[in-house]
């Protein structure tokens, strides 16, 4: 598929076919593209976790998951979460450190910079809305890829963040000191001939979306 052909493709997916599910390769393929989305200072700020276990996936739709959201989580293949570091860790030497002496060697121009990633950091009014502009950008790359490859997504932000918290820190390893989350994404295989597994596409004018300065 051309990226334009995966753009017109992929809609919000309602009902997922819970008979079906995401090869490995496939998945792979596709938490690749999230992890080679762009980031603001290439600091990679976000993680994803994901629940291809039946009998966790019911239960985190249960404990996790607002309303209509619920069965999605239930039947969709996999449910990914999106998440993201907290302020106080994102703006710690441990964790700026190690990211920059990936492609910073010497040490006196490892302090410097770190000193303004630093400095940079604090004057942002809100580092959670920071992390979170990251996650989305991620969300995007990951949705499309999906798309490319046949295969339904919906982004979910109508979910309980402090219960998706507890239960990942409950089944895997997610120190809540350092990471939180943002969106649950919902990824799976659905009846193509079916109109109500999809909303019509509904969009404001090009023109009223778009200005054109000549
Ligand atoms: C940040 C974000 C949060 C969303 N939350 C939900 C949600 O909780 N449940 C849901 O069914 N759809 C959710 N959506 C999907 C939107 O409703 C959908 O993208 C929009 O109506 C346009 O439809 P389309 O994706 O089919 O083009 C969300 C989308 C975004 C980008």
């Amino acid at each position: 598929m051309t990226v334009k052909n995966a753009i017109n493709w992929r809609k919000t997916i309602k009902k997922y076919d819970s008979t079906k599910t995401i090869k490995d390769n496939d998945l792979s393929t596709i938490i690749e593209a999230g992890r080679l989305a762009p980031c603001s200072l290439g600091l990679e700020v976000t993680n994803v976790v994901n629940i291809i276990n039946k009998e966790l996936k019911t239960k985190f739709a249960e404990e996790v998951m607002y309303g209509l959201n619920q069965e999605k989580v239930k039947n969709a293949s996999c449910v990914m979460v999106v998440v993201g570091i907290n302020p106080e860790y994102l703006t710690s030497t441990e964790f700026l450190k190690k990211r920059l002496e990936r492609n910073i060697v010497e040490p006196d121009i490892l302090k410097n910079t770190l000193e303004k990633y630093q400095t940079f950091l604090a004057q942002k009014e809100n580092l959670f809305a920071f992390v979170s502009e990251q996650a989305h950008i991620v969300t995007s790359f990951i949705t499309l890829q999906a798309a490319d490859l046949k295969i339904g997504s919906t982004i979910m932000g109508g979910f309980n963040a402090e219960k998706c918290n507890e239960l990942l820190s409950e089944h895997c390893d997610f120190d809540e000191e350092r990471l939180h989350s943002i969106l649950v994404l919902a990824l799976g295989y659905y009846d193509e001939k079916d109109e109500q597994t999809t909303l019509p596409r509904i969009r404001i004018d090009f023109n009223e979306f778009a200005k054109i300065i000549k």
